[in-house]
């Protein structure tokens, strides 16, 4: 019989109750014969104030031992900026080797935009995950003074530019309308420009069936907004990446629905798949979160893993969810993953 050992990280604020929810939706939807084997771990906040570390060595050795790895959102007031983000999240990513940031927006029937009509969005952003900006490269001298300068080196390398336009390109040539476009900006960031483009055009030369553009993040921005059902596939740098897929979560129905998987294609490390939004500790403990995000993150988690049939059980099942909830009052976090188990499992 199969199995699928998962490492459960709920974390901190909603990250427990939309968890929860993922987790009944994803026993729920697996075959009799799969095997579902969970280990919770308690990084966050609470962990970093009892013993100061956010993810030791050790930790990242029991994480490994798991087929992939499910997280609701870390993240916490009492904790300065930045400790948790760099010290768990983005260690972890790097850790791992996720490469592949993968951020589908896809606006369902029935969800709201703020766009005017109801634009057909169906797009998803490959963002690199291991590179650009967020490599840590950077440093201050004369800090405090007024003659202080701060430096953040992008990190851009042609092995890891060309992995990630080579997994974007193999996604665009699967999809129906086989379009991927490139975003930079590679009119002022001329050296990692140069190198993002020519890798690009090398690439595109094996797939003469995609369709490829290359645009500014300006003007993508734009586009998003005004002509969103132009994108198929985007490929672009992880802090480009960033900032398009919060502006594409909010066009297609919200940080309530937005999905994402940290993706390590070769499965030498185990994938994680989180909700793009955060704790919310504003809402935390309220019953009050959409656990619709995490549960579309189980759906990217278990395609992931092979399990197509069932990934599209739950999308379909998200997809009925949404159509179907109009002007029904609200309900709580754990109503709505109730529905979403039961139409998954029906
Ligand atoms: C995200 C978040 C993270 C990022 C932060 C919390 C480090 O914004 O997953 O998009 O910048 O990647
Ligand atoms: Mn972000």
């Amino acid at each position: 019989s199969r199995s699928l050992n998962l490492a459960v990280i709920p974390g901190d604020g909603i990250g427990q109750e939309v968890v929860a929810e993922g987790l009944k939706v994803l026993s729920a939807v697996l075959p009799q014969d799969v095997k579902l084997e969970t280990k919770e771990f308690d990084f966050g906040a609470r962990r970093y104030h009892a013993t100061g570390e956010t993810l030791t060595d050790a930790d990242l050795d029991a994480l490994k031992a798991h087929d992939a790895i499910l997280l609701g959102a870390i993240g916490d007031p009492s904790v300065p900026s930045g400790v948790l983000e760099r010290g768990f999240l983005l260690k972890l990513r790097f850790a791992f080797d996720h490469h592949v940031n993968l951020r589908p927006s896809k606006l369902l029937p029935g969800v709201a935009t703020p766009l005017a009509g109801q634009p057909e969005i169906d797009f998803v952003v490959v963002r690199e995950g291991t590179e650009g900006p967020y490599t840590g490269n950077g440093g201050t001298i004369r800090k405090g003074t007024e003659h202080e300068v701060a430096t953040e080196v992008s990190v851009n390398t042609a092995y890891g530019v060309e992995r990630v336009v080579r997994d974007a390109f193999a996604r665009a040539q699967a999809r129906p309308r086989k379009k991927l476009a490139l975003i930079h900006k590679n009119n002022v960031l001329t050296f990692a420009g140069h190198l993002w483009t020519n890798v690009f055009n090398k690439v595109a030369e094996e797939y003469p069936e995609v369709t490829t553009e290359y645009m500014h993040v300006d003007a993508a921005t734009i586009y998003l907004v005004t002509q969103p059902e132009r994108f198929d596939v985007i490929v672009t740098d992880n802090l480009f990446g960033d900032i398009i897929t919060d502006l594409a979560a909010a066009v297609s129905g919200g940080i309530g629905v937005a999905a994402s998987g940290n993706i390590n294609p070769s499965g030498e490390f185990p994938s994680m798949f989180e909700p793009v939004h955060g704790s919310a500790p504003d809402i935390a403990g309220q019953g009050k979160a959409d656990p619709t995000a995490t549960v579309l993150s189980v759906a990217l988690l278990l395609r992931h893993l092979g399990y197509e049939a069932e990934a599209a059980r739950i999308e379909d099942a998200v997809s009925a969810d949404l159509g179907e909830r109009g002007d029904k009052p609200a309900r709580s976090t754990s109503e709505i993953g109730d529905a979403l188990a039961v139409r998954v499992a029906g």
